[in-house]
This record gives structure tokens, sequence and C-alpha cells, in this order.
């Protein structure tokens, strides 16, 4: 498999109080061509910063982060990035919004407006595609930031807790609605969440990380068939692999390296 994202013994120090802060230390990771990661760990852990990195918005302090082999050194138009918070243009409509890295990308207007077409479609928001943000609910408005960041073509999505703000009923939609999209646009997908259960329905393999130092701390493969459905949410080998990846994360001991 090729690796599409490699993460070489990053680190990132912050100076906290006058004192050094570890907030990442040698996070060694590499994430391969269309598989889709997901990062759980305790608050404060370093997941964002690791992301971050990743996106070119936060600079390592130590080793280095390849995308597609190259050194990641500022944000680029192959990674997508969407945030828990909504970052749409609040004056723009869906479609506007939706076409807006297009037109920075100096797509012409016509495979614009059919590109942003076509990801309108794909995230079910034909019948709002003219509506602005505000009269859109967050669900919908979470839709049109993937719809974006998918327009751009990128390789590679970073995604920050994008569902985290949602509703659970709401949650467990968007997440098929990803997933369906991520069946038929394949990316590189890291994605970021502070819920068990959604890191294991989404992934192929699921990083726990720990905290002071933030590392990773174990990494899960999901070995689940997609498409994942209800079935395979309410199936005993979906339960025993949550279950594995909570102990993981509520129950970090110090130690590390100590047998389970
Ligand atoms: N610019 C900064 N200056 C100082 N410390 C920072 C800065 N950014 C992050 N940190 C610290 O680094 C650590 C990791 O932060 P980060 O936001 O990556 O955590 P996280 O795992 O995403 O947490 P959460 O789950 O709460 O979002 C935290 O202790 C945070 O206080
Ligand atoms: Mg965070």
């Amino acid at each position: 498999m090729t690796e599409k994202i490699s993460f070489r013994s990053t680190s990132r120090t912050f100076e906290v109080g006058g004192r050094p802060f570890h907030a990442l230390q040698n996070v060694d990771l590499d994430i391969a061509d269309c598989e889709f990661v997901t990062v759980v760990g305790p608050s404060g852990c370093g997941k964002s910063t690791l992301l971050n990195i990743a996106a070119g918005l936060v600079e390592p302090t130590g080793g280095e982060v390849l995308v597609d082999s190259r050194p990641v050194r500022g944000p680029g138009p192959e990674r997508g990035v969407i945030f828990q918070q909504y970052a749409l243009f609040p004056w723009l409509t869906v479609r506007q919004n939706v076409e807006f890295g297009l037109q920075i990308a100096k797509v012409g207007r016509a495979e614009r407006r059919r590109r942003a077409q076509h990801f309108i479609d794909l995230v079910g928001l034909t019948d709002f595609a003219d509506a602005l943000p505000r009269m859109l609910s967050g669900g919908m408005r979470q839709r049109c930031a993937i719809a974006r960041a998918y327009a751009v073509d990128p390789g590679v999505l970073l995604m920050d807790e994008p569902f985290g703000a949602l509703d659970a009923l709401t949650r467990v939609q968007m997440q098929d609605q990803l997933l369906a999209t991520w069946g038929s646009e394949r990316r590189t997908v890291m994605f970021i969440t502070h819920d068990v259960d959604e890191a294991v329905y989404l992934a192929n393999r699921v990083v726990v990380m720990a905290a002071r130092p933030g590392r990773v701390h174990e990494v899960i493969d999901v070995d689940l068939p997609y498409p994942r459905t209800e079935a395979v949410r309410l199936s005993p080998e979906f339960s025993r692999i949550r279950n594995r990846v909570w102990r993981a994360v509520y129950h970090q001991t110090p130690q590390e390296g100590a047998s389970q």
C-alpha cells in the first residue's frame, strides 16, 4: 500500500509559562492512500495539533509530516480541512460556498457549476442549493462544508470533530452520508472525534492517543466490512472492537507497553 500521509517523529512543543509543554512527542504514523483513519483520545492529547500539522496550519518543532512523500510546508489545495464549527461564508448561498474554492483554483464557470452541483447532490442538499447558511440546520451546514471540501478534489480530507455539535440522530445520518460519499469518491481521510462509536463505525483503523506527552498510544484495526450498515453497528464484532477502543482511551496506564 502506498502511504499518503506519513508523520515521522513529529513533535510539537509549546512554551507555557516559560516552560516547554510537549503537546506531541515523536508521533510516527502512516496513513495509506484512500484509507479512513479516525483519531480518538482524551481532551488535550494533541489530536487537533496533529491534524493542524498535516494541514500545514501548525509547524512541528521536531520531525515532519509528508503528504505524497513531500514535506508539508503550509496549507495546500490537495488537503481539504473541515473544522467543528461550520466555516461557511454566511453571505454566500450553498452553491456559492461550494463553488468558492473552485473559483480560487480558477476553474471555469461551467465546470464550476457542474462540479458544485455534483457534490451538492451527493450530500443531499439539492433543494437547498440557493439557500443561505442561516436557513440551514447544523447538519446541513456541515454537509455543505463537506461538499465544499470535496469539490476542490483534494486527495486528503482532514476533519476535526466535524459532527461534534450535532445531536445523536443527525450525527448518525451524517456518518452514513460521509461514508456514502467516501464510498463513491475515495479519498484519504483523517477524522478526529471524541465519540468511540463514531470512530469505529467510520474507520479502517482507529488511532488512540494519550496525553502528557501527546503520543500514539495504540492503533486498532477495524476489521468490519463496508458498506457499514445498521447490522454492522449492532454486530458483536462491532461491540468487541468498540470495547477495545474504549479501554484504550479510558483506561490508559502511565506505563507504556504494559500488557493488557
Ligand atoms: N498555541 C498553543 N499554545 C500553547 N499550548 C497549546 C497551543 N495549542 C495547543 N496547545 C496545548 O497542546 C495540547 C494539545 O492541544 P490540542 O488542541 O491538540 O488537543 P486535542 O487533543 O485536540 O484536545 P480536544 O479533544 O479538547 O480538542 C493542549 O494541552 C493545549 O493546551
Ligand atoms: Mg481538538
